[in-house]
């Protein structure tokens, strides 16, 4: 039985230092993904997507909220009232955001600064350096929205790959059995500092045993589904799934273009075989399963897969131990601009042997996004209660886009199931 007053490592409380300097790999990745011209970051790239210059000032304009207004927007800030307005995400959604009188660049990179200064010698004085690790993922999270919106962009390349991947080796296209028994889902604010509220409470839970996939579901695979019609076949579907295949106009994931080749940021390239497929909604990603004599993972056979260590008895802080993530690894923080061939990075296998659980593509699971029991909200207390019970779908284990500093094997994202802008991929599972 686990125990649950035993964290599964050491806490590492991340210090002042440690932050600050999360905090300027978020900036730098924010520059490398806004140093375009005026016109490219005002331009609305694509309907369901903020023009870049929203995010760009929305990052800041939280920061000043969570980290020197301590949260109250009736508190003056450094923006006039209508104007801080502006990046309030709840009041202006998405599609009008284009139309909004937006900070210019100059303008909104200068209030970035100031609120930066602030930030940093608050950040001297503080005694909980939590809500600065929360900021940091709110700007990192933001970043991967950005690739994303670069990724729908038309028109030539704007950013080139600063990493480059390992080689994928002949990997098992098996599954590897987890078998029936009790772990720990979710984590404690002790053993997972930086972990957001709808990752805790730590709590024992028992799941039966179950088959998943070493590795997500590839490019050929895809094809292969393409090519037996999966598209076409009812039967595969769930009903609300056929109805937005049809309505959508669904025949291949996004980005594919029916030739064997694809647009990736700019550049049209062959579909690689051997990548984990991406850009696929959790209704595609369904019926892909239903096809494979599979279905999808539950997030909590997810976490179980991903974290637990059978032979301790308890978690691990990443799949494959206690070491930070590194190249070798992971393919984590954005640089490589799509995520690794299959096989390419054994040495980040769980404790069940399971490969790229964390990086490469987001993972639909079956799951609704819900609260854990004993879920108590954080300072951000919008950031995951008002999605709770709504049309969502959880992924889980990041993407190529991800930080490392915004993923943990506990990290829960959510989106509709009819998405796929975002870097989503798949895993199979099965009943044992
Ligand atoms: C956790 C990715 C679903 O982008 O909608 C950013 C994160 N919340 N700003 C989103 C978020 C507020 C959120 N997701
Ligand atoms: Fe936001």
């Amino acid at each position: 039985m686990p125990d649950q007053t035993h964290p599964s490592a050491a806490p590492v409380l991340p210090s002042a230092t440690q932050v600050a300097r999360d905090l300027e790999l978020a900036r730098d990745r924010t520059t490398w993904l806004t140093e375009l011209d005026e016109a490219e970051l005002f331009a609305q790239h694509s309907p369901i997507m903020s023009p870049l210059v929203w995010d760009l000032a929305h990052i800041s304009q939280q920061e000043e909220l969570w980290l020197i207004r301590e949260g109250d927007a009736t508190r003056p800030g450094m923006l006039p009232p209508d104007v801080d307005a502006l990046y309030d995400a709840f009041t202006q959604p998405r599609a009008i955001r284009p139309s909004l009188p937006l900070l210019p660049p100059v303008e909104a990179r200068r209030y970035g600064h100031e609120v930066r200064g602030r930030v940093l010698d608050a950040l001297e004085r503080a005694d909980d350096v939590f809500p600065f690790a929360m900021v940091v993922q709110h700007e990192e999270q933001h970043d991967e929205t950005m690739l994303a919106t670069l990724q729908l962009r038309a028109g030539g390349p704007v950013l080139s790959p600063t990493r480059q991947l390992p080689p994928g080796r002949p990997v098992p296209r098996d599954s590897v059995l987890v078998p029936a028994g009790e772990f720990v889902l979710g984590v404690s604010a002790l053993e997972e500092p930086t972990s957001l509220d709808n990752e805790r409470p730590g709590h024992v839970v028992d799941v039966p045993a179950f088959r998943i996939g070493r590795v997500p579901v590839t490019n050929a695979e895809w094809l292969a589904f393409v090519e037996a019609g999966g598209y076409d076949r009812q039967e595969l579907w769930s009903s609300r799934g056929w109805e937005h295949r049809h309505e959508a106009g669904l025949e291949l994931p996004l980005g594919w273009r029916g030739d064997g080749t694809r647009v990736r940021f700019g550049v049209v390239e062959d579909v690689p075989p051997d990548e984990p497929v991406q850009h696929v909604s959790h209704f595609e990603a369904e019926a892909f399963a239903r096809w494979a004599g599979a279905r999808l993972p539950t997030e909590v056979e997810w976490e179980k897969a991903c974290a637990w260590d059978p032979q301790a008895g308890r978690r691990r802080r990443w799949p494959w131990g206690s070491a930070a993530p590194s190249p070798e690894l992971a393919n984590l923080g954005g640089g490589a601009l799509r995520p690794a061939p299959v096989g390419s990075l054994p040495a980040g296998a769980s404790a069940y042997g399971v490969e790229q659980l964390v990086g490469d593509v987001w993972e639909w699971t079956s799951s609704g996004f819900e609260a854990w029991p004993g879920f108590s909200p954080m300072l951000y207390a919008q950031y995951s209660a008002p999605f709770f019970g709504g049309d969502y779908r959880v992924l889980r284990g990041g993407s190529w886009a991800t930080a490392a500093s915004t993923v943990r094997p506990s990290f829960r994202n959510w989106d509709h199931p009819f998405r796929r802008q975002i870097f989503t991929g798949v895993r199979l599972a099965w009943d044992a």
